[in-house]
């Protein structure tokens, strides 16, 4: 993937003569048979409109669709069908027929011989259209050559690739010129921690591999910062490799790699635990603004970095050699600030669980203003978040709130892939202050599962965090909650007879028979009033202090922040300004 800051000077480049103003630029590339075909966009927010050129090379298709949907299923699904004689905006039914839009919404802006340049309004408020809102599109490439009128999208006569994109960054967003590697500082080093030799990733499907590297400078006395990091992934191997953790260790180690659970892992590897970057496939690398860095070293002892890497092997291949690991751009000129990493969003514990067969279930995790206090006074400035879940996942997002008010939101993604994990660069900056709550909320889809959904660290559990970058750091590196056990115990005996002081709650989630006949409604309320349990972390992994007159009051069992939002927002409405996004309702 291009990082923002090409993907903007791409855009500037292209699109210098076409006069938008606050833009937003991207591109997808499918690898066809015949040819790459790309899509590039740039969106004008004060336009709403949305302008994309698709390049498809010297080998014309006779036939090219492109489709936007939320998660990438390709019946009901918005289309632009592109043949030599004209443009069409067209939808595929549930058969996964290809039918024109009664509404025509495509113009086209202009024709070459190798690309075609179309435009269209974000929300057409046409029920057969794709609504491009903040949160990840998925790109269903497809041509056909020598066949010019395929009517199903499922015929094996088209060649079809899928990709991921955002169209759209969020409000807050604007693509960001600076920071490209050529005008980092003089004296950057770029630091490569992998494995000194190619090592064959194993033919089981996960496996962690851990490596454990002193950084080769001098960082005893001297303080470095960060300020880049990518991963170093070894060519061809790019679909293995499924996300990354880099941790700093409090204690000297010494160098290693192998896999994490090998007994033969120093010990001492136990103190890697601080981390300071999570990436995952897909995304591009993480940049630190102009004024922060990720401070390194400096403490009168040798600092180890330690790389996780989760290698996802599902057709087992054999054989596979890699030196996989993480890419650090490091400066001794030090920048204004320290930067940070903070975990926003739901404690992984049993406690946070979800039931089956529930459309939309949201689950909050709260970062309350009795942690929040513990931020530097003058606030903190997030630069860039990151969201995570499992399966299930579909929209992520934080809110922001001050005196008990909504006042903005950190990040969002309507339509959460968990098979691209974007980190998205904020800018302008969040700006939040002690005193301030953020609320981290996960929407899940369970209609699939017949059995309750734990919180957890597998991949068929889940999770709800925002990993958010900012400076100037500060000493709360966890914030999050669940629900308190103390509710959840009551809830259950109370509601379903359960013995609620002894059964260990995974078994008391799983004894309820029927969550259908309002229980779903009824446990759902509970979530949302019920007191809950925080983790309000330092570095080390201990609680901050909790201040409070009441000596009754803990990190355990406490009342819920209380938090009030307008009646109203200016956003679409789905039964004013339909979109095919929202055809669930036809279901
Ligand atoms: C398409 O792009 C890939 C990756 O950039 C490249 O390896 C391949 O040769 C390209 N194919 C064509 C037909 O240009
Ligand atoms: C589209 O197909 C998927 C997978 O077969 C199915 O789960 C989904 O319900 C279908 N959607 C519609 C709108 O028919
Ligand atoms: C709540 O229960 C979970 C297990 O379901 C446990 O891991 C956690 O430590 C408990 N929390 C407290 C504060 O007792």
């Amino acid at each position: 993937m291009r990082s923002a800051s090409a993907a903007a000077a791409l855009f500037f480049f292209v699109f210098a003569h076409s006069g938008f103003v606050r833009v937003h630029g991207g591109e997808v590339t499918a690898e066809l048979l015949y040819t790459n075909v790309t899509v590039k966009w740039h969106a004008d927010y004060e336009l709403q409109m949305v302008e994309f050129s698709i390049w498809y090379g010297e080998k014309t298709p006779d036939l090219l669709f492109v489709g936007f949907s939320d998660f990438g299923d390709l019946n009901s699904t918005d289309g632009l069908m592109i043949s030599q004689r004209e443009i069409k905006d067209v939808h595929t039914t549930r058969e996964y027929r290809i039918r024109p839009d009664l509404q025509q919404d495509f113009q086209q802006v202009r024709k070459r011989k190798d690309h075609i340049v179309v435009s269209r309004k974000l929300i057409t408020c046409d029920s057969r259209d794709y609504a491009f809102q903040a949160g990840t599109t998925q790109f269903h490439i497809a041509a056909s050559w020598g066949y010019s009128t395929l009517t199903n999208i499922m015929d094996k006569r088209w060649i079809k690739d899928k990709k991921f994109g955002k169209v759209l960054e969020g409000p807050t967003d604007y693509p960001s010129i600076e920071d490209e590697p050529a005008s980092l500082e003089k004296d950057v080093k770029i630091v490569v921690v992998n494995s000194n030799s190619p090592d064959p990733i194993p033919n089981v499907e996960t496996t962690y591999e851990c490596i454990i590297r002193k950084m080769p400078f001098d960082t005893v006395e001297t303080m470095y910062h960060v300020v880049r990091m990518e991963p170093y992934i070894t060519p061809g191997n790019e679909h293995l490799v499924h996300h990354m953790e880099v941790f700093i260790c409090r204690d000297e180690v010494e160098e290693w790699n192998g896999n994490c659970n090998d007994p033969k892992k120093p010990a001492k590897s136990k103190s890697c635990s601080h981390v300071i970057a999570a990436w995952a496939m897909g995304e591009g690398p993480i940049i630190y603004p102009r004024e922060a860095g990720l401070p390194f070293g400096g403490k009168g002892r040798d600092e180890y970095v330690m790389v996780e890497i989760h290698y996802n092997n599902p057709d087992l291949h054999k054989g596979v050699m890699d030196k996989s690991g993480f890419q650090f751009y490091v400066t001794g000129m030090l920048r204004k600030y320290d930067a940070g990493i903070m975990e926003l969003g739901l404690i992984y514990s049993d406690a946070n669980s979800i039931p089956p067969n529930q459309k939309a279930w949201a689950m909050n995790g709260y970062c309350p203003s009795q942690c929040t206090q513990h931020l530097p006074k003058e606030g903190i400035n997030i630069f860039a978040s990151q969201m995570h879940a499992h399966l299930t996942g579909r929209k992520l997002f934080t809110s922001q709130y001050r005196a008990g008010v909504k006042i903005g939101e950190v990040n969002r993604d309507e339509h959460y892939s968990p098979h691209w994990q974007h980190l998205q660069q904020l800018r302008p900056v969040v700006r939040v202050m002690p005193g301030d709550t953020l609320m981290t909320t996960c929407v899940y889809d369970t209609r699939r599962r017949s059995k309750v959904t734990f919180g957890g660290y597998g991949i068929t559990d889940e999770m709800c965090v925002n990993y958010i970058y900012y400076y100037p750091a500060s000493d709360v590196e966890v914030c999050k909650s669940a629900i308190s056990n103390v509710t959840l115990r009551e809830y259950f005996s109370q509601r379903h007879l359960m013995n609620g002081q002894t059964m260990a709650i995974s078994d008391m989630y799983n004894k309820v028979k029927d969550w259908g006949n309002g229980v779903d409604e009824e446990f759902y309320n509970v979530l949302n009033v019920g007191n809950m349990n925080m983790n309000c972390l330092r570095s080390n992994g201990e609680p901050h202090k909790f201040y409070t007159s009441d000596p009754r009051q803990s990190w355990e069992n406490m009342p819920r922040p209380r938090l009030f939002a307008g009646s109203f927002v200016k956003t679409r409405d789905r039964f004013q300004c339909p979109a095919i996004n929202d055809m669930i309702n036809f279901e």
